[in-house]
């Protein structure tokens, strides 16, 4: 059977916005398939549904305002009830990679603030191993060559993200450095590891941060949860 990647996020968006209920906060993620989640909760507003949303970027903000979203500052909320976001890649600890679209940070803080943090994903982003996809990592643009350094030192590679010519920044002023590790068999320690780096803001590794990855497969979704 032929993949069809669109229909595949759409039904994993609509499976995860079962999992938002009534007088939540909901955190909305960025990317192409966070936007069909958004879409359905914009659906559901209309249809009564009564919640306050965490946007992980400006796009995202954007989208939920027109769609009538209401919003609130993350900085006004303890926590998180339920967010929905996509990824890059995912393997079956539910490690992810996440950043393809430079929204990381905002991202990882709305993730860390979130009680149920459930993935949407078509099915090219299930992987054995994490790495295929280069590890978007969010640099001060005053640290970037350092950084690039460190990042060789770690035995991978990167190079700045560029947009027509010009470095891409990220909606907190940065720069996003994409880095090769080849393939990532211990995402935890590359992580510890990344952690380390002075003037290295955020990388796009999430571990033990998704509780679901919902997956859109042959017209139906697939659910893994991770344990404890
Ligand atoms: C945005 O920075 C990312 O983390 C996205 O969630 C991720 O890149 C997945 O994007 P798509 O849903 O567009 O593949």
């Amino acid at each position: 059977m032929t993949k069809n990647i669109e229909q595949e996020k759409q039904l994993a968006a609509k499976e995860a916005v079962k999992f938002i209920a009534d007088h939540q906060i909901v955190g909305l993620g960025t990317g192409s398939t966070a936007y069909y989640a958004i879409r359905e909760v914009g659906e559901m507003i209309k249809q009564g549904l009564d919640i306050q949303a965490v946007p992980t970027s400006n796009k995202t903000k954007e989208l939920a305002e027109s769609l009538h979203i209401p919003l609130v500052d993350i900085n006004a909320v303890q926590s998180i009830d339920v967010t929905i976001d996509g990824a890059d890649e995912f393997n079956r600890d539910l490690m992810l990679i996440k950043g393809g679209g430079g929204a990381l940070l905002r991202e990882k803080i709305v993730a860390s603030l979130t009680r149920e943090f459930i993935i949407i994903a078509d099915s090219s982003k299930k992987v054995a191993v994490l790495g295929k996809f280069k590890l978007p990592i969010e640099v001060i643009p005053f640290a970037a060559n350092y950084v690039l350094r460190q990042i060789q030192s770690l035995h991978g590679s990167g190079a700045i993200r560029s947009v027509g010519g010009k470095p891409f920044i990220t909606d907190q002023g940065n720069f996003i450095v994409d880095a090769d590790f080849g393939l990532i068999t211990n995402p935890s320690q590359l992580a510890a590891r990344l952690d380390e780096i002075v003037g290295l803001v955020e990388h796009g590794l999430f571990i033990n941060m998704a509780s679901k990855v919902i997956m859109g497969i042959n017209g139906t979704t697939e659910t893994f949860s991770r344990e404890g």
